[in-house]
């Protein structure tokens, strides 16, 4: 069994120091080997301009890298979290996972951006990643938000042998709560979402974070879930093994009976 912590959070829109030791707060009495923050968790979400968001734009070496670095050595967990990146004169809204041991973090840079997100952000240019783990045994697959609405990302994941997708989020409807258990239950993985609360507004503006983080096993039932509001953290523990065993009965395995020659080209053309 692997220990799974969802982190539920309110963000102060451009507060970096005191986001982190908000976050080192929450996680400091928690015993997990995964652990996975909200969207743009250590700096709140409503950016309208570059400017004001370059300050906190992070990059591997810098303040939020190294203090998620020394949680996951100090944890020895895997820590996801979502923050805005700087790289090369551009910004993307990324995922940052931080693994002991490991001195790099991978990033994941969002690939279908929301809303007003495109006025400060690039279009991510990464693939979706797998991080293969072999101390824990566990491949982790990672999306962010908006990419629930794609079907296809969760299912390339999948693909690609994740048995977990963790999905830092910053939700704002309440579609998704239909639709990520059956994101879990077509896939047979876990799907951890890290919602995070609170509001924030810029100018007329304001945006309403709906909380209610949630972890859906690989039947898609919940086996963890936050109210709309209130930091918390969410434990679960998974057992991986139906993840690696597709069938469902004596005659159906959902990967095998995929028929990608029938499906391919569209998915390609359009
Ligand atoms: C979202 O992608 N933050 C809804």
């Amino acid at each position: 069994m692997i220990r799974l912590a969802t982190v539920q959070f309110t963000p102060r829109l451009g507060e970096r120091e005191a986001n982190l030791d908000a976050i080192g707060k929450l996680l400091d009495p928690v015993e997990a080997e995964v652990v996975v923050l909200p969207e743009l968790c250590t700096s709140g979400y409503f950016f309208v301009t570059r400017e004001e968001l370059a300050p906190l734009a992070e990059a591997p070496g810098g303040v939020a890298c190294d203090f998620f670095q020394h949680l996951a050595e100090a944890k020895r967990a895997i820590i996801v979290a979502g923050m805005p990146e700087a790289a090369d004169g551009r910004f993307y809204n990324s995922v940052f996972v931080f693994r002991p041991g490991v001195p790099e973090p991978l990033i994941y840079r969002k690939a279908h951006l929301f809303y007003k997100e495109r006025f400060v952000f690039e279009p991510g240019d990464t693939a979706f990643p797998v991080i293969r783990d072999e101390r824990l045994d566990i491949s982790i697959g990672i999306m962010l938000c908006y990419d629930w609405r794609f079907p296809e990302v969760s299912r390339v994941l999948a693909l690609d042998g994740a048995e977990l997708i963790a999905c830092p989020s910053n939700l704002v409807t309440d579609a998704w709560r239909k639709v990520m258990p059956a994101r879990a239950i077509e896939n047979k993985v876990y799907v951890a979402v890290a919602n995070r609360c609170g509001a924030e507004t810029r100018g007329e503006e304001t945006l309403l974070f709906k909380g209610c983080s949630a972890v859906y096993d690989p039947y898609g039932e919940p086996v963890a879930l936050a109210g709309a509001d209130g930091d918390r953290v969410l434990l679960a523990e998974m057992d991986l093994r139906p993840c690696r065993d597709k069938r469902f009965n004596e005659f159906n395995d959902i990967f095998a009976d995929r028929r990608p020659e029938l499906y391919g080209a569209i998915c390609r053309k359009r």
